[in-house]
C-alpha cells in the first residue's frame, strides 16, 4: 500500500478486553440485532469483519452457530481472540493476518459484512470501505458499529485535555482514519438503503485514578506514537490538571456509554463508486 502506517494492536492484545470491552448485555443485543436486521441465518448467512481483534463483535455470532470469517495485521490479536472461543465452535471461524486495505477475497464472498472501530486508524479508511463492500455479495448488509462519544463524560473531558496539552508541545494525536459521523455520511451516500439502530446505553462507573491509568501505562493507540521525550513531561500536567478537576482519586464518577449500528445494503452493484 503506498501509506504504510498500520496500527496494529499486539502491544494491546493482553489487555484489549479488559480497556474496550463491552457489557456482556449489550455484545448480546449487538449480536441479536445484526442477526435480525440481515435475517441471517446459520445455514445460510456468511459473516466477515476487517479488523476482527479479540472478538467484542464476532464472538458472540460465532457461538450461536455462524459462520465467520476475519482479518487482522495483528498476530496478537488473532491469538487472544481464538484463545477467547470455545473450542466447540472453532471450527466456524476463520481468521486470516491481512490488511483491511487489501482484502484476499473474490468480489461477492460474504453475506453480511462488518466494521467496528478501525477505519479510525486506517487512513486510506475509505480503500478500506471499498474493499468491505467489494466482497460483500450485491444485496449483503454492511452493519457499521457505532459508539458516539459522549462530549460531557470524563473520558471525553481528559481526552480533550490530553490532545491539547500535545498540541501546545508540537504534537498532533488526532486519529490518522475517518470516525463514526465522517463514516456514517459515506455510507448513507453510498448505501441502496441505510437504516440506524441502538443497541443500547449504559452507565460505566469510573474514577480519576481509573481515567488516568489509560495514559499512565499507554494503553491505547493514539499514545503510542507520543514521542518519548514529550511523554513523562506531557503526563504530569495531565495528572496535575486532573487533581485538580477531580480533586478524589477514588471519586465515583460516571461514564455514559452508547452503542449503535448502521446498517447498510449495497444492491446490484457491490463496489463503491470513485
Ligand atoms: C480497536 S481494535 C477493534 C477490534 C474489533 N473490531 C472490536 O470492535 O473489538 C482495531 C483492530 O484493527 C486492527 N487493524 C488496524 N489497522 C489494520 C489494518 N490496516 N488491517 C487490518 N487490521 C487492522 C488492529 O490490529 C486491531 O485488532
Amino acid at each position: 500500500m503506498s501509506d504504510p502506517v498500520t496500527i496494529s494492536f499486539d502491544r494491546a492484545a493482553h489487555l484489549y478486553d479488559r480497556t474496550r470491552g463491552l457489557p456482556e448485555e449489550i455484545q448480546a443485543r449487538a449480536a441479536e440485532l445484526i442477526v435480525e436486521t440481515t435475517a441471517a441465518t446459520t445455514s445460510e448467512t456468511r459473516f466477515f469483519e476487517h479488523g476482527i481483534g479479540s472478538g467484542r463483535i464476532a464472538l458472540p455470532l460465532v457461538r450461536r452457530g455462524f459462520d465467520f470469517t476475519g482479518v487482522d495485521v495483528s498476530v496478537k490479536m488473532l491469538e487472544q481472540l481464538r484463545a477467547n472461543l470455545e473450542p466447540q465452535h472453532a471450527a466456524r471461524l476463520h481468521l486470516h493476518t491481512a490488511d483491511i486495505r487489501a482484502l484476499p477475497f473474490e468480489h461477492d464472498s460474504f453475506d453480511v459484512a462488518i466494521s467496528a472501530h478501525v477505519l479510525h486508524l486506517v487512513p486510506e479508511w475509505e480503500a478500506a470501505l471499498d474493499e468491505l463492500i467489494r466482497v460483500l455479495r450485491p444485496g449483503g448488509t454492511l452493519c457499521y458499529c457505532h459508539e458516539p462519544h459522549d462530549e460531557s463524560g470524563p473520558t471525553r473531558s481528559m481526552d480533550r485535555k490530553w490532545k491539547q496539552i500535545l498540541a501546545r508541545l508540537g504534537h498532533d494525536a488526532s486519529s490518522p482514519g475517518a470516525w463514526g459521523p465522517q463514516v456514517i455520511d459515506t455510507l448513507t451516500h453510498l448505501g441502496d438503503q441505510v437504516q440506524r439502530l441502538q443497541v443500547g446505553s449504559w452507565d460505566r462507573p469510573i474514577t480519576r485514578a481509573g481515567l488516568l491509568v489509560r495514559y499512565e501505562h499507554r494503553t491505547n493507540s493514539p499514545e503510542w506514537s507520543v514521542p518519548e521525550a514529550l511523554y513523562q513531561p506531557a503526563l504530569e500536567e495531565l495528572q496535575d490538571w486532573a487533581s485538580t478537576k477531580y480533586p478524589s482519586p477514588d471519586e465515583p464518577l460516571v461514564d455514559p456509554g452508547t452503542f449503535e449500528i448502521i446498517f447498510a445494503r449495497f444492491g446490484a452493484q457491490s463496489s463503491a463508486p470513485h
